[in-house]
């Protein structure tokens, strides 16, 4: 057996021979623009393994406190490959939007739109189907199976459909943070429903009076001007707190009680991985928004607001796909945090410190 090679290691002639185009060597432009969406398409790969892996630790039945920082680090690669990607669109635009258009019109109607690795990557976040934006009516998967004629696209839309099925990394954390335990008390524990209700009364107690102190600060400082308008906010604001702390269903309050738990007691030992998984969630949202945001803005530099290739109503949509969000609730939370000295006094605070000898 020879000695391993570079070039056989890693496939280069596979790799190297696979930027041939529709029809014969491509252009230069062409050529650039194929391998800007491979490099994305072979990040994509890497990413989706990542979230996998990610998802799996959070969705064990029982997560022990030392792979949580496992999480954390496949979803910080994933992470850090997001904000190449975002940075990545400055190579795309390279490309004069009149160069675009000498071979544009032989891709139709093909496009990013059958990016189905991408679909993978929102449903394994937790993207779901209602929640999809439509485009000319169409749900961007029944697009792709739509256009499933042959071997490989048939391998794809089985492909999508077993990625459906799947645990979203979404349902592991909200699974995860409702295990979580609050002021000491468990699931399970004999009085955890009304430790868990209690607390959640208590905070939104005290927000009431913090957030209305801070009305009544911006009338004074305001002198008067536009207080009822200040109070109306101050009051709407707050029917988003209760609703977001005060929820019917007690599977989410739970849920929500521990994210607002950790939060807000972000300085305890054992919050401290806790509390970094859920800042890495909430880059990973804000990562992916930039993403979209980044895309799009590309997009209409080079197409400006023409129909797109996959026949979408391109800018404008891409646009409204920038409103998605998976974790709604840890940018939610934001709105009702307290100050560390309003918070309610804690309980069983022995638990969250690390063993000692
Ligand atoms: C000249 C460059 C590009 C232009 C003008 C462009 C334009 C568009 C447009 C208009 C759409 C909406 C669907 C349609 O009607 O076609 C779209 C979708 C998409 N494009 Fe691009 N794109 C470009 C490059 C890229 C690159 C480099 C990527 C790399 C990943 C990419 C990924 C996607 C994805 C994932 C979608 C689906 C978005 C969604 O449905 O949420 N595009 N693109």
């Amino acid at each position: 057996m020879p000695a391993p090679t570079y070039w056989d290691y890693l496939q280069l002639d596979k790799l190297l021979a696979s930027q041939g185009g529709l029809d014969g060597e491509p252009s230069p432009d062409e050529l650039h623009f194929i391998i800007v969406h491979q490099t994305y398409e072979l990040w994509f790969k890497l990413i989706l393994s990542q979230l996998r892996l990610a998802r799996d630790h959070l969705a064990a039945p029982k997560l022990p406190e030392e792979r949580v920082p496992f999480v954390v680090h496949h979803l910080g690669r994933v992470n850090a490959i997001l904000r190449l990607a975002v940075d990545q669109f400055a190579v795309m635009e390279t490309l004069p939007p009149q160069d675009f258009l000498d071979f544009r019109d032989k891709l139709v109607p093909s496009s990013g739109f059958q990016s189905y690795q991408m679909r993978e990557f929102e449903m394994l976040l937790g993207l779901t189907p209602e929640r999809r934006i439509k485009y000319a009516g169409t749900d961007p998967i029944e697009h792709i199976r739509s256009q499933a004629h042959t071997e490989a696209g048939r391998k794809v839309a089985a492909q999508l459909m077993a990625t459906m099925a799947e645990t979203s990394l979404r349902d592991a954390l909200v699974a995860w943070l409702s295990r979580t335990p609050i002021m000491g008390s468990r699931p399970g524990d004999a009085d955890d429903d009304a430790v868990v209700d209690r607390f959640l009364a208590d905070y939104y107690a005290r927000v009431e009076q913090h957030q209305r102190e801070g009305g009544d600060q911006l009338v004074t400082v305001l002198d008067g001007a536009d207080e009822d308008k200040i109070r109306a906010r101050v009051e709407a604001a707050l029917q988003g707190v209760r609703s977001f702390l005060l929820p019917d269903d007690a599977a989410t309050r739970r849920a929500r009680a521990a994210l607002v738990f950790i939060e807000s007691y972000r300085h305890l030992p054992l919050l401290a991985w806790p509390r970094l998984l859920l800042d890495t969630c909430v880059e990973l949202e804000e990562q992916t928004l930039l993403f979209r945001h980044r895309h799009a803005r590309m997009a209409e530099r080079t197409i400006g607001r023409r129909v797109g290739s996959g026949g979408s109503s391109g800018v404008d949509y891409l646009d409204q796909t920038t409103a998605y969000r998976v974790f709604p609730e840890l940018w939610n939370v934001r709105t009702c945090l307290l100050p560390r000295d309003r918070l309610p006094p804690l309980l069983g605070e022995e638990r969250y410190h690390f063993a000692q000898e």
